[in-house]
């Protein structure tokens, strides 16, 4: 297993529609870890050029304050993805959110585009790829997707695309998505890749909201996709280490060191037993508490 050199910050991941300029420009001064910026579902086929302008201007002009900027291109069967990475590589981008991914090949076939580009247009930042896990082929090739690419750094849950190929309903528990959610959880921890969760389409229901949020959480999943400003004080705040648990990164660091400095490779804290992996939690858990606290999602630890 790989872990994350960097320590990237993506509690959550808010959508604006690439057609509305406006909401692009609010985006920029609201408090989502990144903006994905959508081509896809969220523009009509009439309006994909127009949209396509509105990025590329935009990226130019606005000041994202930190955030991760990313694109959501459309799929590769669309045929016009070409035409979108085309519009929208420019230092300005920090990642292309690949929709619909079913093989590994999709996502080396952006790989090598965004290069081609990077290397026409002399961009030296990175630019890298997410993917969007949401067809039942794409999470049972979930392996070989997660390991395709070094510019890989994420994997998104699509629940609602996921649930119209499975013909399934959504129940409040989410039992249905226990399996697709593990499997996209681990195959992104398996290859050293964010997990994130699918959005909450109800934005008035800041209780159903919280409870996706903890049950993604608990699962192990870094974030989840917002649609609504609304959305991100609840993401943010159950996706953040809590007091209790700094708390307690802080004393496994203390008993912990303590334990090593007089030669023992264990030792316990409240009767608990405590080792090296709790301690390399806590340490996590600090680390990303560290980043939160800097600001600027985007920059590596
Ligand atoms: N990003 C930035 N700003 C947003 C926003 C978003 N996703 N959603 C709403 N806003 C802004 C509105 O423009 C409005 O701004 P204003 O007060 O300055 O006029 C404010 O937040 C309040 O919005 P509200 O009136 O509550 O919502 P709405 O009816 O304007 O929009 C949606 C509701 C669902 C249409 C809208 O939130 C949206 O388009 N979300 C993204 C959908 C998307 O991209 N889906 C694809 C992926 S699933
Ligand atoms: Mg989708």
């Amino acid at each position: 297993m790989k872990d994350n050199q960097k320590i990237y910050i993506r509690r959550s991941m808010l959508y604006v529609p690439a057609i509305s300029d406006k909401m692009i420009r609010k985006a920029a001064g609201l408090d989502a870890d990144a903006v994905i910026i959508d081509l896809e579902d969220a523009v009509s086929q009439e309006k994909k050029e127009e949209a396509r302008k509105i990025i590329s201007e935009l990226l130019k002009e606005v000041d994202f304050k930190g955030k991760e900027v990313v694109v959501r291109i459309n799929s590769i069967p669309s045929g016009i993805w070409r035409d979108d990475l085309n519009a929208v590589i420019s230092d300005k981008l920090n990642a292309i959110l690949l929709p619909k991914v079913e093989h590994p090949e999709d996502v080396k076939m952006v790989e090598g585009e965004i290069n081609k580009l990077k290397m026409s247009r002399e961009i030296k930042s990175d630019i890298s790829i997410m993917c969007m896990m949401e067809t039942p082929l794409c999470i049972l090739n979930a392996k070989e997707i997660a390991g395709s690419s070094p510019l890989l750094k994420a994997l998104l849950f699509g629940a609602a695309d996921y649930t119209k190929e499975t013909r399934g309903i959504i129940s409040t528990s989410r039992i249905e998505l226990l399996y697709p959610m593990s499997v996209i959880l681990l195959s992104a921890r398996a290859f050293g890749l964010d997990a994130i969760d699918a959005p909450f389409f109800n934005i008035k229901d800041q209780k159903g909201l919280e409870e996706h949020c903890l049950q993604a959480k608990n699962l192990g999943f870094d974030g989840k996709q917002a649609i609504h400003p609304g959305q991100l004080e609840t993401i943010n705040r159950t996706f953040s280490p809590s007091e209790k648990e700094i708390e307690w990164a802080k004393r496994v660091i203390e008993v912990f060191s303590k334990a090593v400095s007089e030669g023992k490779g264990v030792c316990t804290l409240d009767g608990e037993l405590v080792e090296v992996l709790h301690y390399r939690r806590a340490k996590r858990i600090l680390k990303v508490t560290e980043r939160i606290n800097k600001g600027g999602h985007n920059e590596a630890l």
